[in-house]
């Protein structure tokens, strides 16, 4: 069988480590012929292929990055994007197509999968907000660089008696902020899930200084919004891609914590270092579970579903009841990010 290949929307480590599996479960043991697409969906519109054999993948596992290249681009909401895609899979007599990617690309693989093709998701986000799997490929080494990152804030907030901000990915998910705020031990994390009020920040972060400590660490997720009626309140100004802008929210509460507390403060803002370098183990060991379940899906005659991790037992579940929901930080962990503060 010609099975196509994509990776599409904003990189994660652990991209290559998918890849790998495919070939090698599907050319090997199954003898099937991948076909790799660069740049995402852009490259399946261009005709832009690159056939993958077990030469293309060998010492890629622990890689960053993904070596099909992608792209952030939506064929459904493009003049004519859907019929190039379907063109472009027939003229490369396309049987199946494996599509890893985040929420945007796997709503435009539900959509291609309604005009018949035969159509396997792998989830992958850093932002964790992929709905319907525990855990998305890239999550877990955004957390570990994350959490290396406030450690290394600590030593330096303690020594100059500061507080010291740092703003993280996840666009209207928590999930980093939230996990490596617990990880790192952050004095406060806010996010998405929770609005803040500004002056209760103000409150705890005085109350704190006067009674335990000199220095505070505050983590803040991109997409975090002071609660309505609230001072500082204003709504998030969201992208096409569902982007937020980066140091937006970082920079604000600085502002406003040094003009209110009068501590010396800095924000850092990480960015796509949470997104570079080598994958953890365990987003290598995810990365290559998932593209073992894609090709076992499409042997089992599946299509229009997406692999998914529930607990420890890796499923399939339909693309159709994925797209278009968020899966955003349950109230449990929230709250012990809130009492370990
Ligand atoms: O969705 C992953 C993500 O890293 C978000 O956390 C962030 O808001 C966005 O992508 C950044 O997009 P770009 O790489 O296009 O700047």
């Amino acid at each position: 069988m010609r099975v196509g290949l994509l990776t599409g929307g904003g990189d994660v480590p652990g991209l290559n480590a998918a890849i790998r599996a495919v070939v090698k479960r599907g050319e090997g043991d199954h003898g099937h012929s991948i076909i790799g697409f660069r740049n995402g969906w852009k490259g399946v519109v261009d005709g832009d292929v690159m056939p993958l054999t077990r030469q293309h993948i060998r010492n890629v596992l622990a890689t960053g990055g993904t070596l099909l290249g992608t792209a952030r681009y939506h064929p459904h909401a493009d003049d004519g994007g859907m019929d190039a895609v379907l063109a472009t899979l027939e003229a490369e007599r396309i049987e199946a197509l494996i599509c890893i990617g985040g929420d945007g690309t796997l709503k435009a693989a539900s959509r291609i999968a309604e005009a018949g093709v035969r159509i396997v998701g792998i989830p992958k986000t850093i932002d964790n907000d992929v709905w319907g799997t525990d855990r998305s490929i890239g999550f877990d080494t955004a957390v570990t660089i994350a959490t290396e990152a406030i450690d290394r804030i600590h030593t330096t907030a303690e020594s100059h008696n500061r507080v010291m901000v740092v703003e993280v990915m996840g666009r209207s998910a928590g999930w980093i902020a939230v996990t490596s705020g617990i990880a790192g031990g952050a004095e406060l994390v806010l996010a998405p899930e929770a609005p803040f009020d500004i002056t209760r920040v103000e409150k705890f972060l005085k109350h704190r200084h006067r009674a335990h400590a000199s220095f505070s660490i505050v983590v803040v997720a991109e997409g975090a919004v002071p609660a309505e009626g609230t001072a500082m309140h204003y709504e998030t100004q969201v992208g096409q891609f569902g982007e937020i802008v980066a140091g937006a929210i970082g920079e604000r509460l600085k502002g406003e914590i040094e003009r209110r507390t009068g501590f010396d403060t800095r924000v850092t803002v990480l960015g796509h270092t949470q997104r570079g370098g080598t994958p953890t183990a365990a987003d290598r060991i995810l990365a290559s579970r998932f593209g073992v379940a894609a090709i076992d899906a499409i042997n089992a005659g599946r299509s229009d579903v997406m692999t998914a991790i529930r607990g420890e037992r890796i499923e399939l579940v339909e693309l159709q009841e994925v797209a278009g929901k968020v899966q955003h930080v349950p109230d449990d962990l929230l709250m012990v990010a809130g009492a370990l503060a």
